[in-house]
């Protein structure tokens, strides 16, 4: 069984409206992630389960259970845990990059246990992760596994590249969410089932979950996101809030992110937040979300496999953490 209590809501409502093999499965990639990561020393293995016991939302092992349906049976739990423990290699390994303190609310790899210790413990968990997909025999899963991962190696290099850079506009941001996390999103739906609807479902509710992540980051605060907010200002990283604030407030565009403290960071975030940036910023991943579901209604489904990804849909832009 899924542990509720690491399960945060609006999850729940997923959970809440399924029949019972989605906690049942959801449990066994519990299970899946907890094996993948043990008998690999002491070190490592410390270093991954504090990962692992920090919890998530599990919402691509979701799609991918959920696009697989109940027929899907043990490919598509292999699927839902290796694509788990590929998103927490890239969140370690990401947290590193940032020098991110906390992460789920409790303190990251990196800062309790150092640079080379996260990169080590990441490592792990992204070569587990394309070992468990190998061990079903799967070649289709782990090409599109690959792809993916190559894809957030890509979005994170043009992030960094793009650091600083008050130029940057929304074209060139929405490529680097497409890269950094809608393609996970697709991948995690193209694994339950190949279906070119799925795909846009995935790529769309990908991108709504990055705009969203982005405001919560000015709007914080820590004790709700279990992360440290105003982190993007702070490392430079350009995002549609400060992009759509900046067009209402051309003043905004003359600051430089060099120079930012955490206090002239969160003074930025409530000025991104006054220019109403982040209720248009809502809006379109709104919009996003809602364009994915209508590639739901195109896709044969059962019922309650549509109204369970719709609710994964909406349950994206619904979060506060
Ligand atoms: C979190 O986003 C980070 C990502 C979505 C991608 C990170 C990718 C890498 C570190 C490179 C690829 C790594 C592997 C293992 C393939 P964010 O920084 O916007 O969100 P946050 O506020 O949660 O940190
Ligand atoms: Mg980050």
């Amino acid at each position: 069984m899924t542990r509720r209590s690491a399960v945060p809501p609006p999850v729940t409502a997923v959970l809440d409206a399924s029949s019972r093999w989605l906690p049942a499965r959801l449990g066994e990639v519990e299970d899946g992630l907890r094996g993948a990561i043990a008998e690999h020393g002491a070190v490592l293995g410390e270093d991954a389960a504090a990962t692992l016991a920090a919890g998530g939302k599990r919402l691509r092992p979701m799609l991918v259970l959920l696009c697989a349906g109940e027929a899907g049976g043990e490919a598509a739990i292999r699927a839902a845990t290796a694509i788990e423990l590929i998103h927490m290699a890239t969140l370690v390994h990401d947290d590193v990059l940032d020098e991110a303190p906390l992460r789920r609310g409790h303190p990251t790899v990196a800062a309790t246990s150092g640079r080379a210790r996260a990169e080590a413990a990441g490592d792990l968990l992204f070569s587990r992760a394309f070992g468990l997909l190998a061990a079903g025999g799967d070649s289709r899963s782990v090409a599109l596994l690959a792809d993916a991962a190559v894809a957030l190696a890509r979005g994170e290099l043009a992030q960094r590249h793009d650091a600083f850079d008050l130029e940057i506009g929304e074209a060139r941001y929405l490529q680097r969410c497409r890269l950094k996390t809608a393609r996970l999103f697709e991948c995690a739906c193209l694994l339950g089932r190949d279906d070119p609807h799925l795909r846009t479902f995935g790529a769309e509710v990908g991108l709504a979950f990055q705009l969203l992540d982005d405001v919560l980051d000015v709007t914080g605060p820590p004790e709700r996101t279990g992360k440290a907010s105003g982190t993007d200002l702070l490392d430079g990283t350009v995002t549609l809030p400060l992009i759509e604030a900046a067009a209402s407030d051309p003043g905004i565009r003359e600051v430089d992110l060099h120079g930012l403290d955490a206090a002239a960071a969160e003074a930025l975030c409530e000025r991104i937040a006054a220019t109403g940036a982040l209720e248009r910023v809502r809006s379109r991943a709104l919009e996003m979300v809602a364009a994915g579901k209508r590639e739901l209604e195109a896709a044969d489904f059962e019922p309650e496999q549509r109204q369970l990804l719709g609710l994964v849909a909406d349950g994206v832009v619904q979060r506060y953490s």
